[in-house]
């Protein structure tokens, strides 16, 4: 396939016309990997969307190259955006691309030492605030409404329409839509950008809906306590957000789907990262694996059928974070003199320990 990037592959979907800069990163097209080892484990039909293979190594290209391109459509020169690291490092990289300024606030000492380093390379204007992503979102959308600066966080309905692209490659790899798809949810804007996907497609190429279950960290579970969480806490840091903007709609996907919305621990979810990593050869970053940490409760607790064909989405490369691999791993490495004899004894077993 001679794959041009999301706003040329589903232009007839996007709100793209002549008008519409070209601007691509050769973003979407990622693979739809079957997990035999852990479908056999868990008793499903397993697959992970892996989007931490994007250009920017998160699912936030598909939805930052629509919005980027409409801003440039528009006539704006900078963009803005809140984050918990992805989507600063994603609308950095295509702001660099169309020449326009970047703008990114976000909570000092919590987004991953990756998505820093992309900030800093693609040469955003960084500002990290003594505070938390909720605040840095209040922030950014009053700012918006004062200063001539396109907001790019998902609130920005551009950002909905490139990420729901997503569900068209799921439907298509498959050849139907799964019978659940599995995602994790930190601001909400990923889950409404997949059910609104899913819904578009099914209309034009009758590929059927899945039942979409969400998993929030248990620590910032605002959803699934039905309040404001004032003070978010999880490792998994994308998803450390405790007022999100696409609550509402996030809800009306659960239930439009017969679905649902629940939480995972800190533990559960770092299993689930090692597991994936260690049975399968897949590295995702720790928000990701909320979702494969949830079908697995979800299988546990009866929620989703032996047999069932399930999607999780892994929204972020785990090269992001490597400071949690490192920290949360109890592999390391054995350090040894530079000698041939020693190296050899240590790997044939010859050293008792
Ligand atoms: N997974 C990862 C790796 C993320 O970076 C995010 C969100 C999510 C899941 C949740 O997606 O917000 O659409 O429900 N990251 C945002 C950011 C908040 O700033 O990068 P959501």
């Amino acid at each position: 396939m001679n794959w041009k990037g999301l706003l040329h592959q589903y232009k007839e979907y996007l709100p793209v016309n002549d008008q519409t800069p070209k601007l691509s990163l050769w973003e979407g097209n990622t693979p739809l990997i079957a997990l035999d080892n852990l479908s056999e484990q868990l008793g499903v039909d397993l697959h992970v969307k892996y989007e931490g293979l994007n250009p920017t190594g998160s699912f936030k290209d598909r939805g930052m190259v629509m919005a980027v391109a409409k801003a440039k459509e528009e006539g704006s020169e900078a963009v803005m955006c809140a984050s918990t690291g992805n989507t600063s490092a994603a609308a950095a990289a295509y702001a660099a691309r169309a020449n326009m300024r970047c703008i990114v606030v976000i909570p000092d000492g919590k987004i991953a030492m990756g998505k820093m380093a992309q900030a800093v390379m693609y040469g955003a204007e960084i500002y990290a605030i003594k505070g938390n992503f909720d605040n840095a979102m209040q922030m950014v959308r009053n700012l918006s409404e004062e200063a001539p600066i396109t907001l790019v966080n998902s609130v920005n309905p551009y950002r909905i329409e490139g990420q729901k692209t997503a569900a068209f490659e799921v439907c298509e790899q498959l050849g139907t839509a799964p019978d659940v798809l599995a995602i994790p949810v930190g601001n909400a804007g990923n889950i409404t950008a997949y059910w609104k996907g899913f819904q578009e497609y099914n209309e034009r190429n009758h590929t059927g809906l899945p039942s979409m279950h969400g998993f929030e960290a248990e620590g910032s579970a605002a959803i699934v306590r039905n309040e404001v969480v004032e003070n978010p806490e999880t490792l998994a840091t994308a998803i450390r957000i405790g007022n999100p903007a696409s609550w509402d709609k996030a809800i009306a996907a659960s239930n439009e789907s017969n679905g649902k919305i629940d939480s995972v621990t800190d533990e559960e979810i770092l299993e689930a990262y090692h597991m994936l990593a260690q049975s399968e050869g897949v590295f995702a970053e720790p928000a990701s694996c909320a979702s494969i940490a949830g079908i697995k409760k979800d299988i546990e607790n009866g929620h989703i059928k032996k047999g069932s064909k399930v999607v999780a989405v892994l929204t972020g490369n785990g090269l992001k974070d490597p400071d949690c691999a490192i920290e949360n791993s109890t592999m390391k490495p054995v350090v040894l003199p530079n000698e041939e004899e020693v190296v050899f004894d240590h790997i044939l077993g010859r050293v008792k320990s």
